[in-house]
């Protein structure tokens, strides 16, 4: 079991100490992570307790201690799951072979780009999240967004550190631009499309813990695999944290069904909007936009970057000892497909190489995944007695990436005409009322114990502690 050197400036795993150039570079680096976070992480918190979980270890139990910090003073350290005994690269051309412990140079820039790409997610979450400390519905909801920044800035650490150790002055490059770029900002932008998009509003924030963040368990789920070994225990251990950012998600949209659930059952047939409740077709719509644009953020359905990330043995599937095949050569995968002529848009499914289809393997062990989420708010709905579902739209619904992007498909998948979509975009995706509305509902609660109206309780506080514990020290 490798210790954590927790009273270094970086707490770490990985020896730092016994690698000082490598120490006084990422020494370097901390102060312009501070001052990032000081612009860019939450905006007007900086200064409160939050009683936060920081990882200490990387012991299956035991791995986090919780208490009130200040969010810069939180121990962002470099924290890698310790090896497998006997590990192999587990698929591609190399399979069997012995795992990389440095960057095989053929594979320098391949792998570069994927670090930076994962990489580059984690602060763009963080500037996407900034203002939403104004208007939590919660102490227990705002106490729960800042783990989630606090933790993605630590994935951040992780990331760099990994640029730093193995790759040289291009590494270090990297990591001052992934401190430069800025989401949303249209000479800079941060590096995947989903990233860019403002999250505005706690529906939008728990929509994004559940669907776009869920992307970010599958990649690192599928880099886990990696046979580039220090990535492969990086992103084990960054799994370990991500779990509950996916929780947030999920009780988050649960809670407001909940809610909503409540309001119909005390007041059938009036509008929840006047009952300060969020209407379950705008939870709809809220699924539709997020949904959609997480889909895109795993690439094109048939690429060839994904085989070149297969075969190179960096990036697996999520699931890859669960298959027979390591090495898919040979293989096919069947991808539906818009139809080439005609143009109108219809699907046919066409067989393509599995290794080119890896995107879409991922994809789907994302989708189902979503799918059991759903499933768990549509018990809600079933229980509260009402006949209303919610449901994930089909694949080629709102994509900007792709082999359905440029097209417009409904949400039930049907190819729809220019003017079909325009005329029923509003029922498909939120529309500036529904944005309006939801707006309207975001007022902070900052007394412990005390929810919002449009939000159900949690079933139960962060840390065994009662729902009414100070998790934010407001004054
Ligand atoms: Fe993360
Ligand atoms: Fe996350």
């Amino acid at each position: 079991m490798s210790n954590v050197d927790l009273a270094a400036r970086i707490p770490n795993n990985v020896d730092l100490d016994h690698d000082p150039r490598l120490q006084r570079a990422l020494e370097k680096w901390l102060p312009d992570y501070l001052s990032w976070w000081q612009a860019m992480g939450p905006q007007g918190w900086q200064a409160r307790d939050v009683y936060l979980r920081t990882a200490v270890s990387v012991d299956a139990d035991g791995w986090a201690r919780f208490g009130h910090v200040k969010m810069p003073d939180y121990r962002w350290g470099v924290l890698l799951a310790d090896p497998v005994p006997a590990r192999t690269i587990g698929f591609g051309d190399h399979l069997g072979r012995p795992l990389w412990q440095e960057v095989p140079g053929e594979y320098r820039n391949l792998l570069r780009r994927l670090i930076v790409t994962q990489a580059d997610t984690e602060p763009a979450s963080v500037e996407q999240q900034r203002r939403l400390g104004d208007t939590a519905p919660s102490l227990y909801d705002l106490r729960n967004l800042f783990q989630v920044n606090v933790e993605e800035g630590r994935h951040l650490w992780a990331m760099v550190y990994l640029l730093h150790r193995y790759f040289g002055r291009d590494g270090r490059e990297e990591a001052e631009a992934l401190l430069a770029r800025r989401s949303g900002d249209p000479d800079r932008p941060r590096i995947l499309g989903a990233f860019n998009a403002p999250v505005e509003d706690w529906l939008s924030y728990f929509m994004f813990t559940m669907f776009t963040d869920r992307d970010g368990k599958y990649q690192l789920l599928a880099l886990s695999q990696s046979g580039f070994d220090p990535l492969a225990r990086t992103c084990r251990f960054m799994l370990t944290e991500e779990a509950h950012h996916m929780f947030v998600g999920e009780t988050g949209v649960g809670r407001v069904v909940q809610r909503t659930a409540e309001l119909l059952q005390e007041a059938p047939g009036r509008d929840v909007r006047e009952r300060g409740g969020i209407p379950l077709d705008t939870i709809q719509k809220y699924v539709n936009s997020w949904y959609s644009i997480s889909l895109d953020l795993f690439g094109g359905e048939v690429s060839t970057n994904a085989s070149d990330f297969f075969a190179s043995g960096l990036k697996g599937r999520a699931k890859e000892p669960d298959y027979e095949d390591h090495v898919a050569l040979g293989a096919t995968y069947t991808v539906r497909r818009p139809t080439a002529s005609g143009g109108d848009g219809r699907l046919v499914a066409e067989e393509v190489p599995l290794r080119n289809a890896m995107n879409e393997v991922l994809r789907d062990e994302y989708v189902e995944d979503n799918q059991r989420g759903v499933d768990r708010w549509n018990r809600t709905l079933e229980r509260a007695g009402l006949a209303f579902r919610l449901r994930l739209p089909a694949r080629p619904f709102h994509r900007a990436i792709g082999i359905y992007a440029g097209r417009h498909y409904s949400p039930e998948g049907e190819p729809v005409d220019e003017a079909a979509w325009e005329a029923r975009r509003d029922e498909w995706l939120p529309s500036a009322s529904d944005r309006a509305h939801v707006a309207d509902l975001m007022r902070a609660v900052h007394e412990p114990g005390r929810m919002a109206g449009w939000i159900a309780p949690p079933s139960r506080g962060v840390d065994g502690k009662p729902l009414d514990f100070d998790y934010v020290r407001v004054t």
